[in-house]
């Protein structure tokens, strides 16, 4: 299929489509003033701030700012792509998707990952039945049993046993018509070194599937029974293939992802086994690394479900480590970072085996802020003894805490960090502006565009605002206003996501198109798309006569805005000048009055 034909399919299954009847299968709608309104499902609230516009064909959430259409909607509630979700709604509404002719390379490469799938697929079944059917798997099912693993959780994890011979899972395969070259593929196999042919990697092992977000096993991590040694490491993984890469998966999530949602946080830990065991006793908005670093495709993968993600790494030093290194990764993608510790040196899997789910809850209740986390931390290694301990204890919060905004807030640090470090308050104080006062930039934390919504401060801030989101209606609706913003308004006014919502209206216009839902959706970044929807949902009960009027009040308060500014910045520079340079103090003066002449005939009319 070429990709006109494509984008007529989604045209085509665009118009059959229903925004309403597409979210109400997920979200319970009610109707308040032409719009429907439920609760959000990419965040957890509890009031209703998710709405949803019909005629607009748009959804949009005032609490977590994501929006967008009908596609949309479904490529982020089922995590499938965009197009995913056009094939997904034809589906639904019983249209034939139409047919595409691979080339002989790609029918080849389609046949060989079905393949592969398939053969995991298998392995998972063979190792499951050995568990739970054979006398052979009698050895795992008694140490899952000693471990309180419920048989109802060897269900859900499709936990299996890998039986200790040289080639079962092999002839197994082989018999169902596998090629070797195939099964090697996935890492089920491995050559000989001094004969021909192959030998099973598993064996011997309780069998852990290791799944993608869509279900599919792709790897496994196999665990021996009795106590590990040089020559047999605890677990065995599946080595990286085309399937299966360590960096972005993360074990359990497609058991937990509605969970994390809900919850709006993902708990992570380290091992399988704290996964598994969070699970079952009902803390199911967990995920488990597979023995590597978190990585930033890691926590992109979480931030589709939710902004919260909570550390519980096991309170070993390598844990605490691994959370450290963890942290600035997360951060930097701008996701909510806590730390769980848990007590008495367990791992959380140990932990809630012995005190239960509610002791848990508790934990995670209590989880710390990156910042008290990261104190308490230095604040333990610190030699408190000498000043110059002291002092570089000192040096090493700054940075984290220095990202406090809020002078209470900030205050209230101060005071901890004096206390915890045996120093005055008020040399903590000069420390931490002298500290922000020559890294400007570590003050502002970097965040996700989507979380990005700065909220105004003042009516005239919030008039602003209101204005740019008018006019962007405005030329939305009718882009020959383009020309006349393009005389009135500087570009640069607009923000980053403002003026490439311009821009490609602009080139749209030229093109002698409409940017509309559809094209917009493609064409756009996903924050630009969110941003028009709301932009676009705000004015959906404005008729087009208000908006005519608000877009000329619209024009009128940033360019007295901008007028302002100019008006200011000639003032201050005919101040520097007032001594030095009498002519240019004076030319200075004439050019802002002037400015402020136009600016009171803004105010007239
Ligand atoms: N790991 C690994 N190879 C090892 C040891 C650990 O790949 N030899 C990985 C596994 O993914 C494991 C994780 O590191 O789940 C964390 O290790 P650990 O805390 O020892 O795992 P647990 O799941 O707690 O294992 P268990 O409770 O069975 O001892
Ligand atoms: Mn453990």
């Amino acid at each position: 299929m070429g990709s006109a034909e494509l984008d007529e399919f989604i045209e085509r299954v665009n118009e059959r489509t229903d925004i309403y009847s597409v979210v109400s299968r997920y979200v319970t709608l009610t109707q308040k003033s032409g719009r429907y309104w439920g609760r959000c499902p990419f965040h957890n609230e509890k009031t209703a701030s998710f709405s949803v516009s019909p005629d607009k064909g748009l959804f949009y959430c005032f609490g977590c700012h994501a929006g967008g259409n009908a596609f949309k909607f479904l490529s982020l509630i089922e995590n499938i792509t965009y197009f995913e979700a056009v094939k997904l709604q034809a589906q639904r509404l019983g249209m034939d998707l139409p047919t595409r002719k691979y080339s002989p390379e790609e029918e080849r490469r389609r046949h060989e990952e079905k393949s592969l799938f398939k053969i995991n697929e298998f392995a998972q079944d063979f190792y499951h039945e050995c568990l739970i059917k054979t006398a052979r798997g009698e050895v795992g099912r008694k140490y899952l049993a000693a471990r309180g693993i419920t048989a109802q959780t060897v269900e859900t994890f499709k936990l299996g046993y890998a039986p200790d011979d040289w080639d079962n899972l092999l002839s197994n395969l082989t018999r169902r018509g596998f090629s070797p070259e195939h099964i090697e593929k996935v890492g089920l196999i491995v050559r000989r070194k001094n004969s021909s042919g192959f030998f099973d990697r598993f064996r011997g092992r309780v069998m852990i599937p290791i799944n993608d977000i869509f279900g599919h096993t792709v790897g496994f991590g196999g665990r021996i029974l009795k106590a590990e040694d040089e020559s047999n490491p605890k677990y065995l993984n599946t080595p990286e293939t085309v399937l299966f890469n360590k960096r972005k998966l993360l074990f359990g999530l497609d058991k937990s992802n509605r969970a994390i949602s809900t919850a709006g946080a993902a708990i992570v830990v380290e091992g399988y086994m704290d996964a598994i065991s969070l699970f079952s006793a009902g803390i199911k908005n967990v995920v488990a690394t597979l023995g590597t670093a978190f990585t930033p495709e890691h926590v992109k993968l979480i931030l589709r479900y939710a902004r919260k993600i909570i550390f519980c790494y096991d309170s070993d030093e390598a844990g605490q480590k691994a959370t450290l290194r963890a942290l600035p990764i997360v951060q930097a993608a701008g996701a909510e970072v806590f730390i769980v510790k848990v007590p008495d040196g367990k791992d959380p899997d140990e932990f809630i085996r012995k005190h239960g789910k509610e002791n848990f809850d508790k934990l995670i209740e209590n989880a710390e802020t990156l910042i008290d986390y990261r104190m308490k931390y230095v604040i333990a290694r610190a030699d408190l003894n000498s000043i110059g301990g002291k002092k570089a204890a000192l040096q090493e919060i700054l940075p984290v805490v220095v990202k406090i905004q809020d002078k209470v807030i900030r205050n209230e640090y101060e005071k901890k960090i004096a206390a915890a470090l045996l120093l005055d308050e008020q040399l903590v104080g000069e420390e931490w502006r002298k500290f922000s006062l020559n890294n400007p930039s570590a003050d502002t934390e970097k965040k996700l565009p989507a979380v990005k919504q700065k909220i105004p401060v003042n009516d005239a801030e919030l008039l602003i605002k209101e204005a740019f989101e008018t006019i962007l209606r405005m030329i939305w609706h009718d882009g020959d206003t383009l020309d006349y913003i393009s005389v009135m308004l500087p570009r640069e006014i607009f923000s980053q996501v403002h003026q490439e919502i311009l821009s490609r209206l602009e080139i749209c216009r030229e093109e002698g198109r409409r940017l509309d839902q559809m094209s917009a959706t493609k064409e756009l970044s996903e924050e630009a798309n969110a941003e028009l929807s709301r932009i676009l949902m705000k004015g959906a009960n404005n008729p087009r006569d208000t908006e005519i009027g608000f877009f000329n009040d619209a024009v009128g308060i940033l360019r007295r805005a901008v007028l302002e500014k100019k008006y200011k910045t000639l003032l201050a520079q005919a101040d520097e000048y007032k001594v030095s340079d009498k002519e240019t103090y004076r030319k200075k003066v004439q050019e802002s009055l002037k400015i402020k002449r136009e600016i009171d005939k803004l105010k007239v009319d």
